[in-house]
């Protein structure tokens, strides 16, 4: 029998074609099984630039990194895996340029968000409501907060705000209140199986159901990873590691992700005029960065329907923008 893929990689020719065209440090700051990093070497090594280059992958799950070493097996010279949080993105550099007494400019960052197929797949995650397993939904099993916790510990109110605000769920409220009263009658919610029957014991129809779960789910899981937060300190560290002509890249799949997104891209490639109505003639300063999409990328027709999961992916382009050498003055 075919082993089933780790992951499908989504749009991994959009990807390729947004590194820039010199050599330099590219990071695939979510790693996953590796299918985007091995492109990205892939067509370094093409361009004939491999021997200047090199990829950092970050992935904070240690399954994910040992099936991406598997797939990075024969790049092992220009690549280097680390166990960490994106966040910390800006000591990963500086910890790689100290080992090798190389300031490598940084050419590429690499942002596809949320979890892998793999994690959702694997029962004993807990990510998904299809599959029984402990409620957990950890990306790095071996710290934080797990989702039983967050579920076993918060009040209604609390439970309805994130329902409501990262899954953009209209029954919010009722499934907050239906979680407590299951563990007044039951003690604390354990596995998904719990958490699955709680949301359709009180959303009315399959069709309905299905949605719910899916962004019950979804919220518990960027609340335990705190995806809004580290997302936001990425974006700013990682932009301001980038070289002249640098290029971040950032497939997201949540629009309050891709929302995150989109502002920072556009905050930083805005001029600064000042305060409003000075009626300045020349910004105070020029951005620094320009938005290469202004629109977002999407799959072609063909992915989605090969790879589902790529439907709702967009991928967002900012670059830093070259400054020209100031002229000698005579
Ligand atoms: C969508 S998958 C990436 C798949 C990858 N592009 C590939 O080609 O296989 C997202 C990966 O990012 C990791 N991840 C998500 N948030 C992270 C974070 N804050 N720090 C480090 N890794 C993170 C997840 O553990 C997961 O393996």
């Amino acid at each position: 029998m075919d082993k089933v893929p780790y992951h499908h990689p989504v749009m991994v020719h959009e990807v390729v074609a947004q590194l820039p065209a010199r050599e330099g440090l590219s990071i695939d700051a979510t790693l996953g099984g590796g299918g985007h990093a091995e492109a990205i070497v892939q067509e370094l090594c093409r361009r004939g630039i491999e021997k200047d280059s090199f990829l950092i992958g970050i992935d904070q799950d240690s399954d994910a990194l040992a099936e991406a070493k598997k797939k990075l097996a024969a790049y092992s010279g220009m690549t280097r895996l680390v166990k960490a949080n994106f966040q910390d993105i800006a000591e990963i550099v500086a910890a790689f340029r100290a080992s090798r007494s190389n300031h490598m400019p940084v050419t590429f960052i690499l942002l596809d968000l949320g979890v892998s197929s793999y994690q959702i797949d694997k029962a004993e995650r807990g990510f998904s409501y299809l599959r029984e397993g402990p409620l957990d939904m950890r990306m790095a099993t071996d710290s934080g907060t797990k989702a039983s916790d967050i579920l076993n510990s918060m009040d209604a109110h609390e439970l309805a705000g994130i329902f409501f605000r990262y899954g953009q769920e209209r029954l919010s409220r009722t499934i907050a209140e239906a979680v407590c009263a299951w563990r007044r009658k039951n003690g604390d919610i354990s596995s998904t199986g719990d958490l699955a029957a709680i949301v359709r014991g009180v959303v009315r129809g399959k069709e309905w159901q299905v949605k719910s779960l899916a962004r019950i789910f979804q919220a518990v899981r960027i609340v335990v990873n705190d995806e809004m937060g580290v997302l936001e300190r990425v974006l700013k560290e990682g932009t301001e590691l980038l070289d002249q002509g640098g290029r971040m890249a950032v497939i997201s799949y949540h629009s309050l992700e891709d929302r995150a997104v989109k502002r920072h891209f556009s905050a930083i490639a805005r001029d600064d005029w000042g305060p409003k109505g000075v009626g300045l003639r020349e910004p105070l300063r020029r951005a620094a960065f320009r938005t290469v999409t202004t629109k977002p990328i999407v799959a072609s027709e063909d992915e989605v329907r090969s790879n589902p999961r790529s439907r709702s992916a967009k991928l967002r382009v900012v670059e830093k923008i070259e400054t020209q050498a100031e002229e000698p003055v005579p």
